[in-house]
């Protein structure tokens, strides 16, 4: 039985009274990639900042690695919080600072590494993603899949080994949007990150997911291999398809 790394134990979660997260349960096994998907405003990026505790489940828990990060102690907090890479929706690239600084940002305020170890570490992550020739640039310098690239380069400089990803390929034309995934699953490949994406690109998580999760009422709807997605009988997969279809017809 494959090992589950992160586990939603019937989480809910209220804004004002409203539940975003109703009862959400699920797994993710320790190096699969898991593409959640589902409308907008259903929870997704809701979800994820749950896993670094961001946010706290109104009642409901998560874990981590057998861990419960809602209740552990900041310390421990830390330490979850050091294995979790984290490409946020929007990227979040400060201006003012070059491409190599900003993926070198985590590593800098998170950690006690020396200089030069800091200086190894960006220029494996710019390498992994595929920007060395970038990394004297500023943000404004550089295109829209670039600082895409950027932000995942500092989602994991500092070799964590799950990485969230927050609509890593929104906004880009579908064959940067090719790059990023590919991108994705050689992470996932040869450096064995268990990895959670959250995507619009219905496509590109069939190529990617091992499982793909459809987020709907604040609960897991359908959670299954890409083949049995698409095959699945369950009348909300079957209108989410017909809804993704509709948009790119
Ligand atoms: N901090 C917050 N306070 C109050 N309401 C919030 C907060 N964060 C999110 N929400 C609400 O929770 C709902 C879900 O938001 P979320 O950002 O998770 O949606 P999403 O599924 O990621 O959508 P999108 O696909 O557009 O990114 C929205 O109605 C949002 O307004
Ligand atoms: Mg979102």
């Amino acid at each position: 039985m494959p090992e589950a790394l992160i586990r939603f134990e019937n989480v809910t979660k209220r804004f004002r009274g409203t539940a975003v997260l109703d009862g959400l349960t699920f797994d993710v096994m320790k190096g699969e990639v898991l593409c959640v998907v589902g409308p907008s405003g259903t929870g997704k990026s809701v979800t994820l900042k749950h896993l670094v505790r961001l946010l706290t489940p109104t009642s409901g828990r998560v874990f981590f690695d057998g861990t419960d990060v809602t209740s552990c102690d900041g310390r421990t907090l830390q330490r979850i919080r050091g294995r979790i890479g984290y490409l946020f929706q929007g990227g979040a690239l400060l201006a003012w600072m070059t491409v190599a600084e900003n993926v070198a940002l985590p590593l800098e305020e998170c950690t006690d590494l020396p200089d030069a170890e800091i200086e190894r570490r960006v220029a494996k992550a710019l390498e992994d993603v595929e920007l060395s020739a970038a990394a004297d640039k500023y943000p404004a310098e550089i295109s829209g899949g670039m600082q895409k690239r950027a932000g995942l380069a500092r989602a994991i400089v500092r070799e964590s080994d799950v990485v969230l990803y927050d609509e890593p390929t929104s906004g880009l034309d579908p064959v940067t949007s090719v790059t990023i995934n590919r991108l994705i699953r050689k992470l996932n490949h040869e450096l064995g990150i268990t990895s959670v994406v959250v995507t619009h690109d219905l496509q590109g998580a069939l190529t990617i997911a091992d499982r793909i999760l459809l987020l709907k009422g604040g609960r897991c709807v359908e959670c299954s291999t890409p083949e049995n997605f698409v095959k699945s009988e369950s009348r909300d997969v079957r209108e989410f398809l017909a809804a993704m279809k509709g948009e790119t017809i």
